[in-house]
């Protein structure tokens, strides 16, 4: 109820009596169309009767059921419980793999499967026992249960295990103790601190304790509860209860985990800058006025996004011809000042009788129909719509199409919301009606099943109608909702954040909770979308998004303005060295991206990333790792002018001065509104890109940390489209007082900067010599050469 009188604002009266009407009818289709659940006290597997060796597994058949143990790569095993259908593979990028060596034994209680890297014992009533190579226990499993559909799934786990993942989840960086649902929502009145379920679900997560870690994916999209009790419990309410686990430390974890869901592309260079938002900016004047804002403060901004404003009546597909009367005009002038128009699209088709959009759809029997082969209808913003069957490739084909005019007017990317899918429900789950009917490729199945899979294959069929229309370019896909494999298609935000304190606070836990889940690039509304932050929750919050993958200001219909000049001269100030810092650090961000589109590693990391037998990092969740070369600490309570920063094991330079400190341990940094504490690991090479005074072009600075050894990695390349790229390696090490630095390359690319620089910090340098030659500097910055090598005495 909360709900409807919170809409109240956004949908008017007459979209009160909808939320309220479709109340009534979902619940009265839901009686209707009601399935018996099939009856039956719990069933476990019963007695292991037989196991037949299979290439790179084994089969189980116990009384009551099935297992079937299959190495997809001997860190990976795939187990799949049966009898069940088996899921379509809508989350995986690789389903073939080459089945690795294995060796299958009679145990004393049942059987042994052992790979390289795992080792499997099958206990006689169907537990698992899963121990690394070096015999250390990573996971306990207890024999499945099975209730009618429903399939209950135990593990024990160690005491002091941590969890982390599960998607966007919007408390806590450890999962551990707490219930979730899988079941993506959109909560209707904005997230708050504890929501569950949110937008984004996926069932992955990742367990790390002192004998080790490894990562489960469940592949099952149908809703599920996740108890991490003790026992853990994953309860789903249909499908096979088949997983992947993945052993090894986190970054190889991911790796595993994104080469068989897929990793993001490489972005467009642009999608990495600043991005400014609004519900909406309504009018092309409007958007010329912000853009001319930006300018003329130079202050730097990569693109502007269009809410449902643009929009002829909130049609999707359309633009109001009043307010945007050429959208090609505006896209051209804004790429001429460097920034790219991205423009929201929501799934709910209007349901009306002469838009194209809808006529189309439905002659083709393109949207969802209940069983009786009625259309469901719910409404969202343009009143009653039809949705989209995006489990129908033709669904997807044709809804690709309907892109063409906005990408022929020349928008740069496109932004997706509301694809939980959300509906206007004045009460109870806001979605379609669960016997809504799906085609499944053609197999059939319900909402029960597709619900969690709807935003990812409307982002599939953006994705790929983005690649098909414009191939020399990189799609930029925005989506608020999704599910295991969404980073192939989009990038994500988290949703409609409360613009509070407690918001802001909630924001790292869940970007890394979202990193960990596979999905590297993600980033809050910078204030948050609700509320009015004061200067000073704006300048901590802008402060902390620098440094996360997307980074965007956006806010809610209504908001007080939040654009950077909107809280004053002191805070523009601020938020101006940020925004410089951002667009500094470019370099060493483009080649996180690389990395992720490579490894799929995400670009915000954990504290414990690389030291993963920390156990005080375990639980930091109000700091994080960019990349494995920085160390950022926001400020998230009002009023704090110094904060407590825990480094992990290493040297420990602080950006803006210097100081140096050495991990483990806690030291408390000073953290004026002008700044927050921000350090760089000892051995960084760290590539920044500093604009030469009164020119456009762009220098390089490689910024050295002295330390005993280490390195950096440049990656560059035209920014766009499918060209060569190069990439630059940096290997830095102490000879006797001295640091050498060598510089290797490959790739076709040529190298991107007439002018680099070296800075050298943590050792005053009396002497440097480049290329064999000495150079003169100023203070400890000296003129480089690419790709010499250099050598710098103290
Ligand atoms: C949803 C989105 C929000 C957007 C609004 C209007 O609430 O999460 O970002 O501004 O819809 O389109």
């Amino acid at each position: 109820m909360l709900r409807v009188f919170a809409a109240i604002r956004f949908i008017g009266i007459r979209g009160l009596g909808r939320t309220v009407l479709y109340a009534l009818q979902k619940s009265r289709i839901e009686r209707r169309f009601r399935r018996a659940a099939p009856a039956g006290d719990p069933v476990s597997p019963g007695a292991l009767q037989e196991v037949e060796a299979q290439p790179g597994g084994a089969r189980c058949r116990f009384e009551r059921m099935e297992l079937d143990l299959q190495f997809l790569a001997p860190d990976l095993l795939r187990v799949t419980w049966g009898p069940a259908a088996l899921p379509i593979p809508y989350a995986l990028l690789k389903t073939e793999w080459s089945s690795p060596p294995v060796r299958l034994a009679r145990s004393e209680q049942g059987w042994e499967l052992t790979s390289d890297a795992l080792h499997v014992e099958v206990g006689p009533a169907g537990d698992l026992r899963v121990r690394d190579a070096a015999g250390r226990l990573l996971r306990e499993e207890l024999p499945p249960q099975r209730s009618g559909d429903e399939f209950v799934h135990r593990a024990r786990l160690r005491s002091g295990e941590h969890l982390y993942g599960l998607g966007n989840r919007t408390r806590f960086l450890n999962l551990r103790g707490r219930a979730y649902e899988m079941w993506n929502r959109d909560p209707g009145a904005g997230t708050h601190p504890g929501n569950d379920p949110i937008y984004l679900c996926i069932p992955v997560y990742l367990g790390v304790h002192a004998e080790g870690s490894y990562l489960m994916f469940y592949e099952n999209p149908h809703r599920a509860t996740f108890r991490f009790g003790d026992p853990a419990e994953a309860i789903f309410s249909g499908g096979a209860l088949r997983y992947y686990l993945i052993a090894g430390p986190p970054p190889r974890a991911l790796e595993r985990y994104s080469e068989l869901t897929g990793r993001p592309g490489l972005p467009p260079r642009w999608a990495l800058g600043y991005h400014q938002s609004r519900w909406s900016y309504a009018s092309d004047r409007e958007v010329r006025d912000v853009v001319e804002g930006f300018q003329t403060r130079g202050l730097p901004l990569s693109a502007i996004h269009l809410d449902i404003d643009y929009m002829d009546r909130f049609r999707v597909f359309t633009v109001d011809r009043r307010r945007f009367p050429g959208l090609a005009g505006l896209v051209r002038e804004l790429e001429e000042r460097g920034v790219a128009l991205v423009t929201i699209l929501d799934p709910g088709v209007k349901h009306d009788r002469g838009y194209a959009v809808y006529e189309s759809g439905d002659e083709e029997n393109l949207f969802c129909t209940l069983p009786d082969g009625r259309p469901v209808r719910a409404p969202v913003w343009p009143g009653w719509c039809a949705f989209p069957d995006f489990t129908n490739p033709r669904t997807r084909a044709w809804w690709g199409e309907q892109y063409r005019p906005l990408l022929e007017a020349g928008v740069a990317g496109v932004w997706h919301d509301m694809n939980e899918p959300a509906t206007f429900a004045g009460w109870g789950d806001p979605t379609l009606p669960q016997p809504a009917r799906h085609s499944m490729e053609g197999r059939g199945g319900d909402h029960r099943e597709a619900h969690n899979l709807y935003g990812l294959l409307m982002n599939r069929a953006g994705y790929e109608a983005l690649r098909r229309q414009r191939p020399q370019h990189r799609p930029f896909v925005l989506t608020r909702s999704g599910w295991a494999g969404i980073q192939r298609y989009a990038w994500n935000w988290t949703g409609d954040v409360e613009g509070s304190w407690r918001g802001l606070r909630q924001t790292v836990a869940t970007v890394l909770g979202l990193g960990l889940s596979g999905v590297p690039y993600t980033g809050p509304d910078i204030g948050g979308f609700s509320g009015s932050p004061s200067g000073e929750l704006y300048v901590r919050w802008f402060q902390l998004a620098a440094f996360l993958p997307f980074f965007r200001t956006h806010s809610a219909k209504g908001t007080p303005r939040r654009e950077p000049w909107s809280f004053g001269q002191r805070t523009l100030a601020i938020v101006r060295e940020f925004l410089n810092l951002r667009y500094r650090l470019l370099p060493y961000l483009y080649t996180l991206a690389w990395e992720a589109s490579t490894t799929g590693h995400p670009l915000v990391r954990p504290l414990y990333w690389l030291q993963d037998q920390d156990q005080e990092l375990w639980d930091v969740q109000d700091a994080f790792l960019l990349g494995n070369a920085l160390l950022v600490a926001p400020v998230l309570q009002p009023g704090a002018h110094s904060r407590d920063v825990r480094l992990p094991a290493g040297t420990w330079y602080e950006f803006h001065d210097d100081t140096m400190h050495r991990g483990p341990g806690r030291v408390v940094l000073e953290a004026p509104l002008e700044r927050i504490p921000l350090l760089v690991r000892g051995g960084t090479v760290l590539p920044l890109e500093e604009t030469l005074a009164g020119s456009r072009e762009k220098r390089l600075v490689l910024h050295l940390y002295a330390d005993e050894e280490g390195g950096g990695l440049l990656y560059s390349d035209a920014g766009e489209g499918y060209g060569p790229g190069r990439l630059d390696r940096f290997r830095l090490r102490r000879d006797g007082e001295s640091l050498i630095f060598t510089w290797g390359h490959e790739g076709g690319y040529p190298f991107p900067y007439r002018d680099v620089t070296f800075c050298v910090h943590g050792m005053v340098v009396r002497r440097a010599l480049v290329g064999g030659a000495e150079v003169s500097g100023e203070g400890n910055c000296f003129p480089a050469r690419h790709p010499a090598d250099a050598r710098f005495d103290p």
